[in-house]
């Protein structure tokens, strides 16, 4: 089998992250997030946009000091004072990027910049030029390159690589890119610029569709080698490409995809714990990966299947990402075979068939009561003398069903 490419892990839960409203981070949660991306191998950690305040700024230099294996990145406009003061930031770095942007959409240079093409143009190679005084990797962002122009992209890409641009990144700002379009867009301007391979390309998908990861996924296809990405899929409006969901696509899907990516899954649920704690955005249960019922199965039907062998209802390990184990939650639709198995790791035996049928009766009769039952729940229904208590609990091969709390725990 051919070798894979590796694919680049762009982290910005630090600054596109952060411009979520109300998840604001202070310099030292920054920190403590940042230890754990690097932890995870995350490839370069954007901890912020140094310019915006003197926090931020000290939040980007104080990331800078902290991580030693992954590039810290600050992001800066195309212009002067962001880009000295990005510089300033990631200088205590072991390796540091600068990632300077402009928007290059009619709509955005006509309404928003006011200016024409071609002194943005100017403007980009002006930017690209002076980030390189301080850094040999500078990142070059077309914003909205999703509704921008494909000569005018191919133009200002071909002279921001001419001025020392390392990678490309092309955002689908607003999130209205679907997968082909956004996909075949990378593949055609790979083609049609003589000097793109001279730069990573990469991509930055926004989410007002639901569409963030299928575009970076179908970018990757095409051609980009680098994907920007959030923990728990944070950012602007609607978010950001998952970190998450991405590298477990990639992992679980490896038969299909191109690239791999360095990352240790095993720190991303307590990497994600972290993130929602510290902003206070808290993980909707279904949140692929994440969720608290990601790797949770409350039919009776997937329970039986999951019993008897794992993956025919699993695709992914919950262990591979971090949960200490999958979970089987007993409520009404849990059929026979769960909630014995439950009996059974809490020492509890049945003498006869019937006896355990009039147990599952009543526990059914309380499920239609409940969301959820738990194991005082249980216990409290067989509490006569038909039932043996064992001394010796019967352990579920690999099964954890539920705790006490109905939290599953987490991996340290
Ligand atoms: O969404 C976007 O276009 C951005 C750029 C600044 C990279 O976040
Ligand atoms: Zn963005």
């Amino acid at each position: 089998m051919a070798a894979k490419d590796k694919l680049i892990i762009f982290d910005t839960t630090l600054r596109d992250g952060e411009q979520s409203p109300g998840a604001s981070m202070t310099r030292d949660e920054k920190v403590r997030i940042a230890k754990m991306l690097e932890k995870m191998n995350v490839d370069v950690i954007e901890a912020g946009f140094a310019i915006a305040s003197q926090g931020d700024f000290e939040a980007v230099r104080s990331v800078a000091e902290a991580i030693k294996d992954s590039t810290v990145c600050s992001l800066a406009r195309a212009v002067k004072g962001d880009i000295e003061r990005a510089a300033e930031a990631i200088k205590p770095a072991n390796s540091g990027r600068i990632h300077t942007f402009i928007a290059t959409s009619p709509i955005h240079m006509q309404y928003k910049l006011q200016m024409e093409p071609e002194k943005v143009l100017e403007q980009a190679v002006a930017a690209v030029k002076l980030a390189r005084n301080f850094t040999d990797d500078v990142e070059f962002s077309l914003e909205d390159a999703s509704r921008s122009q494909f000569d005018f992209m191919c133009r200002i890409i071909d002279a921001v690589i001419t001025a020392g641009a390392k990678t490309i990144n092309l955002p689908d700002t607003v999130g209205y890119a679907v997968p082909d379009e956004y996909g075949s867009m990378f593949g055609r301007l790979l083609q049609a610029i003589p000097n793109a391979d001279k730069a990573i390309f990469s991509t930055h998908c926004h989410n007002d569709l639901g569409l963030a990861v299928a575009n970076s996924l179908s970018a990757v296809m095409h051609g980009a080698r680098q994907i920007e990405c959030t923990i728990n899929g944070l950012g602007e409006r609607a978010g950001n490409a998952a970190l998450e969901e991405i590298v477990m696509a990639l992992k679980t899907r490896k038969d299909f995809m191109p690239v791999e990516t360095h990352i240790d899954a095993s720190h991303i649920v307590p990497t994600s714990r972290l993130v929602a704690s510290i902003t206070g955005f808290p993980v909707q249960p279904n949140k692929a990966i994440v969720g608290a019922n990601a790797f949770a199965h409350e039919s009776g039907i997937h329970q039986d299947g999951i019993l008897k062998h794992r993956e025919t209802y699993e695709i992914m390990r919950a262990e591979d990402v971090g949960w200490n184990t999958n979970k089987l939650v007993l409520g009404k639709h849990s059929g026979r075979a769960a909630v014995k198995a439950r009996f059974s790791a809490l020492g509890l035996t049945f003498e006869s068939d019937a006896l355990f049928n009039e147990a599952f009766i009543r526990f059914k009769a309380l499920a239609d009561k409940k969301h959820e039952i738990f194991d005082e729940d249980l216990q409290a229904l067989v509490t006569d003398s038909s039932v043996e208590s064992e001394g010796n609990n019967i352990q579920l091969a690999e099964l954890e069903v539920v705790s006490k709390s109905g939290q599953l725990p987490v991996a340290t």
